[in-house]
Order: structure tokens, then C-alpha cells, then sequence
């Protein structure tokens, strides 16, 4: 009986990532099962924080170092692609300077993934923004202080 249930879970699990790997695309559901670069910086040298019109959040974490990107992460409470494009934003960002930084947007982490379902485009744009917002940041702490 409990093997009986335990195929069932398995049937179900299979066909569920079946389904998702068809619709988001082969490199979105693998880092979908490993989200690379999730988690906090501590003191980053550049953070932001944006809500999108879905109502989720995505956090973004940089540290700097000879103004390239040494460290980089994400955090969301929103969808698994969210989680997706928040890893794909993180990686495309380490090793960058602020110039090539502002290349990283949301067309660019689709173009990675080769698209994403249309209702599911805004997660991209949602990561994208928080990048640069994270970038935002850290600029403004580079200007020299007012004396
Ligand atoms: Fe809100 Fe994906 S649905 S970030």
C-alpha cells in the first residue's frame, strides 16, 4: 500500500517536472532545482530591494572589489522564476564593473533562458530592475562626500 502511494508521489513529482521543463525551457528548470547564488551578503556595497506589480519582492546583494563585482546574491518571496532570473541576475553580475552592469537587464536574463512563458516575463524584469537598483546604490556611495 505505502509502496503503492510512494510510486504515486514519484509519478506525480516526474510528470511535474516534466511539464515545468517543457514550459520554462531546459536551463531555466535546472537552475529552478539548483538556484545558484540565493542567500544574503552581510554589509553589501550595493543592495536593492524592489516589489513588482505581481506584489513580490526581490532582493539583490553586491560586493564590490576594485569596482568589479566580487560577490554577488539574491533573495525573492515570489515565483520559481523569480528565483531563476534573481540566480541568472547574480551570476551575470560577478566579475562586472558599474559599465557593464547596466547591461544586465531584463532582456538580457531572457535571452539566457531563451524566454520565458509571457505571463512569466516579468520576473525577469522584476531581477533586472533589482540589479540595478543594487548598482544605483553603490554609485551613490562612490560620490565623493559634500564637505
Ligand atoms: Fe511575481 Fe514571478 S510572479 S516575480
Amino acid at each position: 500500500m505505502s509502496n503503492d502511494l510512494d510510486d504515486f508521489v514519484q509519478d506525480l513529482q516526474g510528470q511535474i517536472y516534466e511539464e515545468t521543463r517543457a514550459a520554462y525551457g531546459d536551463v531555466a528548470f535546472e537552475r529552478w532545482l539548483n538556484p545558484l547564488y540565493m542567500g544574503t551578503i552581510d554589509n553589501p556595497d550595493g543592495y536593492g530591494c524592489v516589489t513588482g506589480s505581481c506584489g513580490d519582492t526581490m532582493q539583490i546583494f553586491l560586493k564590490f572589489e576594485n569596482d568589479k563585482v566580487q560577490e554577488a546574491s539574491f533573495l525573492t518571496d515570489g515565483c520559481g522564476a523569480s528565483a531563476v532570473c534573481g540566480s541568472f541576475a547574480a551570476e551575470l553580475a560577478l566579475g562586472k564593473s558599474p559599465d557593464e552592469l547596466v547591461e544586465i537587464t531584463g532582456d538580457a536574463i531572457l535571452k539566457i533562458l531563451g524566454g520565458l512563458p509571457k505571463e512569466d516575463e516579468h520576473c525577469a524584469f522584476l531581477a533586472g530592475e533589482t540589479l540595478q537598483e543594487a548598482l544605483n546604490e553603490y554609485m551613490i556611495k562612490q560620490r565623493p562626500k559634500d564637505r
